[in-house]
């Protein structure tokens, strides 16, 4: 058990089994991006971590780069979704693989499928670390997904609650 802030979480996902997961997707990744040299975004601030040791198991040749939104405060969603900061890159015809480290309703992913879509890339994949089938609202396809979880709030890994808790390196789950 730990304690962020004011709510205890449990242990849930280890980081041992988080590594295999990560490699295990890198790996697809890899082949199926073989020759194409992807252009991979991550979702700051959450995806930083999950993007970080999945672009070392990424052995095709691959730019990295990030962007900012935020829909969350605190534990629930707020439903909107804000500006999409970074996305300045060059995607004309470039193969893009967007990076996030969760997807809760799915409004954030909808809405980056949108913006990135404008700027006529070749393709669009989606990767996530987890997934809460559950609280899924929008429809959005995912390609990769790390873990299918249960619609709980947790922490850690990349993931905060009130901007604490990112750096633990292993995933909790909320008590209760
Ligand atoms: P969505 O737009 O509802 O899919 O929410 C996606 C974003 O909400 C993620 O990128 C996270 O930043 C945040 N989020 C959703 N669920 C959790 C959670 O259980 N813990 C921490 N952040 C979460």
């Amino acid at each position: 058990m730990i304690q962020v802030k004011d709510k205890i979480f449990k242990r849930y996902i280890d980081n041992s089994a988080i590594q295999k997961r990560v490699m295990e997707i890198g790996k697809q990744i890899s082949k199926d991006y073989a020759e194409k040299s992807p252009v991979i975004i991550g979702v700051l601030n959450g995806a930083f971590m999950f993007l970080s040791d999945l672009s070392k198991s990424i052995t095709v040749p691959a730019e990295v780069s990030f962007i900012k939104i935020s829909s969350y405060e605190g534990e629930t969603s707020t439903g909107k979704v804000k500006n999409i900061l970074g996305l300045g890159t060059e995607l004309e015809n470039r193969h893009v693989l967007i990076v996030e480290d969760i997807v809760d309703t799915g409004l954030s992913m909808v809405h980056l499928l949108d913006q990135v879509r404008k700027k006529n890339p070749a393709s669009i994949k989606t990767v996530t670390l987890l997934h809460k089938p559950d609280a899924l609202k929008h429809q959005v396809v995912l390609d990769y997904v790390g873990f299918e979880i249960p619609n709980k709030f947790v922490v850690g890994y990349g993931l905060d609650y009130d901007g604490f808790g990112r750096n633990i390196p292993e995933i909790y789950q909320l008590t209760t």
